[in-house]
This record gives structure tokens, C-alpha cells and sequence, in this order.
């Protein structure tokens, strides 16, 4: 991101701010001056992330957003607007791994949820969000995964979700094309965030076990998946639509 003057005047909304990606994001637009609204479910950790924002010198409010309900999204998109008048950059990233278990063993509640938290979601964003960018363009970017783009054994509903997160990114790009709006995902690898710890129960020896599946041999840090965020919604990136990005260390190389 080039950190002219413009970049000081343009509005980021963070879903999933206070953890994780979300929340190295967050920081990442503030340190280019771009003023930050952070979305989460988490409030102490939504009101964390504010801090952090704050911290760097940087604008930012927290939105208590619970991002399946279409009334919540639409009060986060009407918040940030009152709060700053416009909306430049998305980065809808709020998502869950859900229970793990085999196709057979997922359960119809399981499926509900992680299909609705991860996808619909994302859809429930975009919907908000693009009416504020017509007038003067604007950069999407949603999170997917690496399991939006392979198999993996185990997580039916979530590999599902991050599949149909790029295929919706894609439809979407095509509409926008010609509106100056650009829409992209993210598919990060392995990331050192909560998600992992929980995925791994904590334990050092699984986290070592995904570090040594990763071809760079270690895990990806938030602030790497944040600074391609970042470029992808750029100035930089101005001929970027419709992709799905890998962040991770060479996974789908394999
Ligand atoms: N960590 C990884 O290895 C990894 C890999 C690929 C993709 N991702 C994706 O990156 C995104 C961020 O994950 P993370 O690793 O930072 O995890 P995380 O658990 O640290 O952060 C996720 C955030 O989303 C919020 N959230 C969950 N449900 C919500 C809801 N209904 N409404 C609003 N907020 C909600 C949580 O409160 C949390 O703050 C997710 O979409 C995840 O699927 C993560």
C-alpha cells in the first residue's frame, strides 16, 4: 500500500477484527492511516484490537457484530458509515472451523452453522457493503482458505464453505468489474492464530506436525496473511479481480 495522502482519507470494515487475521489486518490498514471498523462477535477482543489501532495513531471503532445475521451486518455497514461517511475497503473474514469429523459422521447442525458463519455470511457482507462503494469504488477482499482450493479430510462443512467463498468471490468480481469495485479471497495456509491453537488443542507436537506439512517448515504468521490483504486492496492491485490468493508457504504447490 502506498502511504499517500489519499490512503489517509479511505475506511477499512474488519470482520473478525478481534482475533487473529482480522486483528493483524486491522493494524496493518491503521499503520497506512486507513481508518479502521472492526467487527466481531468478541467484544473484548473487538475493544482490544481498537486499543492496538489506537495505539499506532490510527482511527478505529468496534461494531459487536454477529456476522450470520443479516440485521447485525447491516447495522456494522450503517455504523461505519456514521461513524465515517464512506466505505473504500472490505476484508470479510470472520469464520469458523466447526466440528471435525468425517462426511458421515458431520452433523445437519454442524453443516448449518459453518455453511451460514463461513459463506453466508460472506454474502450477507458483500450485499451491505457494495451500495456505499458505487459511487467512488472500492476493494473486497474475503477470506477462504487454502481448503477452498484442496480437499481436507475430516472438515466436510468447512472445506464446503471456503470452496463456495471463492466461487461467490468470482461471481462477484465479474458484476463489479466495470463498477470499479475489485473483489478477491485470500487463501491463507497454516496461520499461528486462536483457530490453530484450537484445531491442535494446544499441542506442540500436532502444531509441529502442520509446520512439517507446510513446505516452508514452519506456520504462517497473521501479519503475512495481513500484508497481502493489504496489497490486494491497493492501489497496487488496481488490475486484480476475481483471484484466489494462496498465503501459505507453498501448500497448494504440493
Ligand atoms: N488460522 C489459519 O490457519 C487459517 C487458515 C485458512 C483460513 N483461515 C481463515 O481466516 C479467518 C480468520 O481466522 P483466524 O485464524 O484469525 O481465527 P480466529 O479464531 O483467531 O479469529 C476468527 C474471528 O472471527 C470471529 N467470529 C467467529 N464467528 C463470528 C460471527 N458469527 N460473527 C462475527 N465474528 C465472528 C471470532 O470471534 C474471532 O475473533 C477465518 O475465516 C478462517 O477460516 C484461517
Amino acid at each position: 500500500m502506498t502511504t499517500s495522502t489519499h490512503a489517509r482519507d479511505k475506511v477499512a470494515l474488519v470482520t473478525g477484527g478481534a482475533s487473529g487475521i482480522g486483528r493483524a489486518t486491522a493494524e496493518a490498514f491503521a499503520a497506512r492511516g486507513i481508518a479502521v471498523a472492526v467487527a466481531d462477535l468478541d467484544v473484548a477482543g473487538g475493544e482490544e484490537t481498537v486499543a492496538l489501532v489506537h495505539k499506532l495513531g490510527g482511527r478505529g471503532i468496534f461494531i459487536r457484530t454477529d456476522v450470520s445475521s443479516s440485521v447485525s451486518v447491516h447495522t456494522m455497514v450503517e455504523r461505519t458509515i456514521a461513524e465515517y461517511g464512506r466505505l473504500d475497503i472490505a476484508f470479510n473474514n470472520a469464520g469458523i472451523e466447526g466440528e471435525s469429523g468425517s462426511v458421515l459422521d458431520c452433523s445437519e447442525a454442524n453443516w448449518d452453522r459453518v455453511l451460514t458463519v463461513n459463506l453466508k455470511s460472506v454474502w450477507l457482507c458483500m450485499k451491505h457493503e457494495i451500495p456505499h462503494m458505487l459511487h467512488a469504488g472500492g476493494a473486497i477482499v474475503n477470506c477462504a482458505s487454502i481448503a477452498g482450493l484442496v480437499g481436507f479430510r475430516n472438515l466436510p462443512a468447512y472445506v464446503a464453505s471456503k470452496h463456495g467463498i471463492i466461487g461467490l468471490t468470482r461471481a462477484a468480481s465479474l458484476e463489479l468489474a466495470r463498477s470499479n469495485i475489485r473483489v478477491n479471497a485470500v487463501c491463507p495456509g497454516v496461520i499461528q492464530t486462536p483457530m490453530i491453537d484450537r484445531a491442535t488443542h494446544g499441542d506442540p507436537a500436532q502444531r509441529a506436525g502442520y509446520a512439517a506439512a507446510e513446505p516452508v517448515g514452519r506456520l504462517g504468521g497473521a501479519f503475512e496473511v495481513a500484508d497481502a490483504v493489504v496489497w490486494l486492496c491497493s492501489p497496487n492491485a488496481s488490475f486484480v479481480t476475481g483471484i484466489a490468493l494462496p498465503v501459505d508457504g507453498g501448500w497448494v504447490a504440493q
